[in-house]
């Protein structure tokens, strides 16, 4: 069976575009990433797609037009399938209902809980003593479309910001993965 075409948007390290690199590494994987499209020229993970020789380009969102040239780079390339991997622009619900049931986002936080930045922050904030994370579809408002995937991360005594982004981190890149698979398999 022909894989799914994902395209992955990225503003940052890109560690979740690595995960879903080395998820489609794997011979039987049902999907491909045919485009990486970075917001930002510096995002660390632009030469992750370079070393998996995967095409990709930046589309500076300070640019007119950044939308529609996001959304025809992504035609363009055949894309079936958008993966937000660490993304930090919301897109406008024009873009979210072109791409309906076709733009996926994965967030650090146990949505419906802590929706938004600083995730972390605020769940060692809030006291809690779980936290984990969560593979949705985009819908128009942030954070809070259909859930397709997401698992419990405990939040443990003297953690810190960054000791807990990494553990969920480590989770994320395992997810990330999996969502990919249970929709390309339409499951
Ligand atoms: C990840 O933790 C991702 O869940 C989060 O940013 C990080 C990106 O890391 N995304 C959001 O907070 C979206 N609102 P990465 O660039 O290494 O994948």
């Amino acid at each position: 069976m022909a894989r799914l075409r994902l395209g992955v948007l990225i503003s940052g390290r890109g560690s979740n575009l690595q995960a879903l690199i080395d998820g489609c590494a794997a011979p039987d994987f049902p999907a491909e990433i045919v485009l990486v499209i970075s917001n930002k020229a510096d995002a660390a993970g632009l030469a992750r797609a370079k070393a998996a020789s995967i095409p990709s380009s930046v589309i500076s969102h300070r640019e007119p037009g950044f939308e529609a040239a996001v959304g025809d780079a992504l035609r363009d390339a055949g894309v079936e399938l958008v993966c937000l991997a660490g993304f930090m622009r919301v897109l406008s619900a024009d873009f979210v209902a072109k791409w309906r049931d076709r733009l996926i986002n994965i967030h650090p936080s146990l949505l419906p809980a802590f929706p938004g930045l600083e995730t972390h922050r605020r769940v060692l904030a809030s006291g809690a003593t779980e936290t984990g994370c969560t593979v949705h579809f985009v819908t128009a408002a942030l954070d809070a479309g259909p859930i397709i995937l997401q698992e419990k991360v405990p939040v443990l005594p003297g953690d810190d910001e960054d000791r807990l982004a990494a553990r969920v981190l480590a989770v994320e890149h395992r997810l990330y993965p999996q969502a990919v698979r249970l929709l390309a398999e339409r499951r």
